[in-house]
This record gives C-alpha cells, structure tokens and sequence, in this order.
C-alpha cells in the first residue's frame, strides 16, 4: 500500500512536469518554431545556395552616391600618427564620447603603446573612434573634454556624423578610410569595442607568426556562418526587408574584434567606396565588402563572441579577445602580464589538465558564451 502511495506521487509529479512542459512549449511554439525555420532556411541559404550574386546588383551604387557615406568632415584628426615607422597594426577601438574611463583604462593596459614596443618590441598604433554625442545639450561641454583628452593622448580619431549604434557604418567607413590615407603601410587592421579586452601578448605573437610566413589574404575572427537578418522589430538589430530581402547574411566577424591584413582593409575599402552603406551592422556590411572581393573569413576560436572568457590561465594561455569588460581590465590585465601568476609546463600532463578544464568551462551546453567547445581541443 505504503510504496503504491509513492509510485503513485512519482507517477503524479512527472504528469504534472509533462504537462507544464508542454503547455509552455505549445505557448511557445510559434516562437521556438519561427526560430528554428529562420535558421534552418539561413542556413540552406548559405550551405546549399550560397550565391550572393544579389550583393552585385542590389547594393552596388554609384560612386558619387557612394562617398555620399563617407565624406564626413575629422573634428579630431592625427594625420601624422603613423609616420613612416615599421607597424604590425592599426587598432581602432569604437568609443562614445562619454567613455572617458574605458579610454583610459584601454590606453593603460592591453592598449598601452609603449608597453608593447619594450616588452615585445613591435610598434602597435592604438586609436579612438568617434563621432558626436546625440544629445545637443551635452555636446558643448563634451567636446571641451576631448579636446583636452586629446591633447594629453593625441588618440581621438572624430567625424561630424552622430554616435548612435545606427551609424556605426559610418564609423566602420571612418576607419578603413583613416587606414587608408594615413596608415596605408600598418601591416595589419583591427576593429574593436571599448568594452572588449585583448590579449595584446598572445595576439602580437600569433601576427608576427603569419608576418613570417605570408601576410596577405587574412580576415580573422569568430566567424558567423548563415546567419539569418533579424526581423524581430523590438530588437536593435532589426533589419527590413527593403533594407536586405535574402534569408541569410554573407558570412560576417563580429565587430568586437577582428584583424585584416593590409592588402584586404585595402580591398574591403576599394569596395565600400562602390556600395549603399545604408545597412546600419556594420560587421554585416564588412561582410557583403568582402564577398564582393571574394575574401572569406579565418574563423579562430579565441576570438570571442558576446561572453567573458572565464579567468583561468588555461584560458590565458590562449584567448584573443574577450567581450564584456569594463571595470575588472585592470585585474585582468594584471593577471595576464604577470610571469609568475600563470606558470605552466608545456609537458604532456599540463597540457591534458588545461584540456580538462576547458572541457569543463567551454562544453556546458547554453552556459558558455565566450568560445566554442572545440577550442578545449586546440
Ligand atoms: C560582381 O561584379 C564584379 C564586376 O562588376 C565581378 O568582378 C565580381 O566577380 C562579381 N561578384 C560576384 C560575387 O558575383
Ligand atoms: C547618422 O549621422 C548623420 C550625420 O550626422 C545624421 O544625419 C543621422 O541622423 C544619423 N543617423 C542616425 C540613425 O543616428
Ligand atoms: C540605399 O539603400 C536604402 C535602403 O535599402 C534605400 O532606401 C536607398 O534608396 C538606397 N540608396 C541608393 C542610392 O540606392
């Protein structure tokens, strides 16, 4: 009788869990539905089809309509910034006017331009991307700030368009256009947020490396393969379908950081300078430049999507870039740079227990949003 009663709870709980269980799927589904037919048609779109041939036609425009996106006037400028000097890369750090902390937090850790050139004896070129704070009243009492920042930093790279996430086409324009006419030489380009940390050592060895060997052709980062246009209006990625009709995105980095070589910022620019820049993403725009010059992303799985890396010298050892960091840069800045904080072996059984933990850390399905399970095996 006694174990009957308690079947029968068993039994009675798990009925209860079903039923919930579906009756929030059945709410859901038009969702979840919608979700997975968006992706699996993204998807077919751009393993099956693949042909973006629409790019050609769609977005090509005039070249006299085309500088119409890029000929903002420089508020800041430092034309001589670069110089003739040897450079391995440019890095252009997307900022708002009112970031002041995160500027100067960049400038003091991974950013640090001296730093770099004593310790690992390369010369990096670190700058600010700007334009005008949205809000009229601010703007008087702003702009005297930067210009005394930039006179302390001569950093601050600004346009007269308006800052807002809408116009960060603009800023990507800003960008490959500043490279071109003032830093044309920098062997390599990086685009990234002020909210984004660098492993600036690990980075600097991997590009020396592919200095080494053959520097042309390069556009690295985390790739996005398939990935349809967001029609979800209360979303600020939102994308019309006046403004882009196709079922998937070209395969795109995102803005948080990725690396091009000389040669393709050249190229990615040759093309920007022949398209509508209307679409707002400017990652997705960077990637319709590159497929009209037939260049194709590098996917490294150090390069971060939207997450933290977790702090473990596992991770160290490794990470390019990690998203999301404001106010701990300086601890983990410390505790990358510092020698006796991460000493490892590279003997077998350190490598095994580095695989371990991130196995651990990276493989927890939906938890982990900053690299891939398999770079617990690379
Ligand atoms: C787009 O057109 C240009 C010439 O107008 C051509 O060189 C290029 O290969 C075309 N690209 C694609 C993806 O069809
Ligand atoms: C982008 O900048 C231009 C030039 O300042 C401005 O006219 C436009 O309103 C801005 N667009 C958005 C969406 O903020
Ligand atoms: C550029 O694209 C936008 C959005 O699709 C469109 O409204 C605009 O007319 C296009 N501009 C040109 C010059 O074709």
């Amino acid at each position: 009788m006694f174990i009957n009663m308690r079947r029968f709870r068993k039994c009675h709980l798990r009925l209860i869990v079903t039923f919930f269980t579906t009756l929030l799927i059945m709410v859901n589904w038009e969702n979840i539905d919608n979700k997975i037919l968006t992706h699996v048609k993204s998807y077919t779109y751009r393993y099956l089809h693949n042909s973006f041939q629409f790019i050609n036609t769609s977005f090509r425009v005039s070249p006299a309509e085309a500088i119409r996106y890029s000929n903002h006037k420089y508020l800041l400028n430092h034309d001589k910034k670069c110089g003739a000097k040897d450079i391995l890369l440019l890095i252009f750090v997307k900022s708002s006017s009112q970031n002041f902390e995160r500027r100067h937090a960049i400038r003091t850790t991974w950013g640090n331009e001296v730093y770099v050139e004593n310790t690992l004896g390369v010369t990096i070129k670190v700058l600010f991307a700007l334009g005008v704070h949205p809000e009229q009243k601010k703007r008087k009492i702003i702009r005297q700030q930067l210009i005394l920042e930039n006179q302390k930093y001569k950093d601050l790279i600004q346009q007269d368009f308006i800052d807002t996430f809408h116009n960060l086409t603009l800023k990507l324009l800003l960008q490959l256009s500043w490279k071109e006419s003032y830093c044309r030489h920098a062997n390599f380009f990086m685009s990234t947020d002020d909210d984004v940390f660098i492993h600036i050592p690990n980075l600097i060895r991997y590009l020396q490396q592919i200095a080494r060997s053959d520097n042309k052709n390069l556009w690295i980062g985390r790739v996005h393969r398939g990935s349809p246009p967001v029609r979800d209006k209360t979303s600020k990625y939102y994308v019309s379908q006046d403004m882009y009709s196709w079922l998937s995105y070209p395969d795109y980095t995102p803005g948080s950081g990725y690396v091009l070589s000389k040669d393709v910022a050249t190229k990615i620019y040759q093309a920007s300078r022949t398209l509508n820049a209307s679409l707002h993403i400017d990652d997705v725009f960077l990637g319709i430049c590159a497929k009209i010059m037939d260049i194709s992303p590098k996917d490294h799985v150090f390069f971060s999507g939207e997450g933290k890396a977790h702090y473990h010298c596992c991770i160290y050892n490794q990470m390019m870039t990690s998203h999301g960091h404001v106010s701990d840069i300086y601890e983990l800045w410390g505790r990358v740079t510092d020698p006796e904080a991460c000493q490892m072996s590279s003997g077998l059984f350190s490598r095994l227990y580095c695989t371990l933990v991130k196995v651990r850390l990276l493989c927890v399905p939906f938890w982990s949003y900053s690299y891939p399970c398999n770079a617990a095996f690379v």
